[in-house]
């Protein structure tokens, strides 16, 4: 009707899109997401991590054999970026499994197993599943979710809320509401490390390191909204490609995925996020010269390999789309032969939220270049029809 349609206008603001709105909002949902969780002062003025969601169970969580991180799709992207940070802060190994494939295997988890359940929507049948199967061998089962009340949300023993708020105005089962979950579900578990890790003096300099920069995300996302058009122009050069790669590595390995992941489901164009390291098992013999790449280059350690792959595939003629850190160009370009995006630096486990979103801006000018519903992406598969 005539008044749903000016209730839908109402709720995308100056946007054409709930997709577009969201991914320009990040500097707010991540604000609320880390809003009264980061705590300046105390009696060393030192800053702290509160999460009252988990207060009571972090020594349990310390102490179990492992971390299980489960989830799919986005969700489970998300986890796969906080990984690092979490196992570095808490010591706990962490080991990853998609919902599906655990059900499917009935993998093992045990009683001394912390079990971490990840999902923007709280309902989707998978991850539910799992939670289930967890939640019956004994595991301390802990749900990171976007929405209060979830089934997620209610089973699990504890948990956190991202607050991303992005849901507001659009039905949880919309397309359109996981597109910020991502950035703002990377901070809470970066906060979860950091909550989980506990005030040991040997990571002092870490933790404060990574709380500064985590005050400094909403600014920096700012800045990286500025390529919008940098990348409306990019889209514009792809839009008849039958396919996608994007390389990554270590932190930014689930930024390959999830960039991959949305040029799929949006803009309905073949994509596949590679491990860099693996790439000369197998997907190097893809490259020539009309296959477009994105290489995740930005400064990490790893930034010595990502360089000695843009020269391998720069020697197959590969199309190279170079993500790096502002001021690297000159270092990734490979004698200005590729494209380049800039990206402001942040501490190393906060980059993968900076760096998704010149590849989420990618993904929606694709979708709407293309031709295709960006709010309702075809065979969207939520909560209630994912069996
Ligand atoms: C659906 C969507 C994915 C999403 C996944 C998990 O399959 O297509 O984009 O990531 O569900 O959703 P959740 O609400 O559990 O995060």
């Amino acid at each position: 009707s005539v008044l749903e349609m000016e209730v839908e206008q109402i709720n995308k603001g100056k946007y054409k899109h709930y997709m577009q709105k969201e991914i320009h909002e990040q500097p707010e949902s991540l604000t609320t997401t880390m809003r009264g969780r980061l705590i300046r002062g105390g009696a060393c003025k030192s800053k702290t991590v509160l999460l009252g969601g988990l207060k009571d169970h972090l020594k349990t969580i310390r102490r179990s054999r492992r971390i299980v991180f489960v989830g799919c799709g986005t969700s489970y992207n998300a986890a796969l970026a906080s990984r690092p940070i979490v196992e570095e802060l808490s010591g706990v190994p962490v080991t990853m499994e998609v919902a599906s494939d655990l059900v499917d295997r009935q993998g093992p988890i045990y009683r001394e197993d912390t079990a971490v359940f990840v999902s923007q929507s709280g309902e989707t049948a998978d991850t539910l599943q799992a939670l289930d199967y967890a939640l019956e061998n004994g595991a301390l089962c802990v749900g990171i979710t976007n929405t209060v009340g979830s089934a997620l949300a209610r089973k699990t023993h504890c948990g956190v809320h991202i607050n991303a708020g992005c849901e507001i105005g659009v039905a949880s089962t919309k397309a359109s509401d996981w597109h910020c979950a991502y950035t703002s579900q990377i901070v809470v578990m970066a906060m979860l490390a950091l909550a989980v890790g506990g005030d040991m003096i040997s990571n002092e300099a870490r933790r404060e390191a990574i709380i500064d920069g985590l005050l400094d995300l909403p600014s920096k996302v700012k800045e990286v909204l500025k390529l919008d058009e940098e990348m409306k122009d990019l889209a514009e050069l792809l839009i008849n490609e039958q396919s996608l790669l994007v390389f990554g590595r270590g932190y930014n390995y689930a930024t390959a995925l999830e960039g991959a992941l949305k040029v799929k489901e949006v803009a309905l164009m073949h994509s596949e996020g590679i491990l860099a390291g693996e790439m000369k098992h197998g997907p190097l013999a893809l490259v020539d010269h009309n296959l477009p790449i994105v290489v995740i280059a930005t400064r990490d350690a790893c930034f010595s390999k990502q360089q000695s792959v843009i020269q391998q595939l720069h020697a197959r003629k590969g199309r190279l789309i170079v993500m790096c850190t502002k001021g690297d160009s000159a270092s990734v370009s490979v004698g200005g032969s590729c494209r380049v995006i800039e990206v402001p630096h942040v501490e190393d486990c906060l980059q993968p939220v900076l760096n998704v979103i010149p590849l989420q801006l990618l993904a929606y000018h694709l979708t709407v270049l293309r031709g295709h519903n960006v709010d309702q992406p075809r065979n969207l598969a939520k909560s209630v029809t994912t069996q």
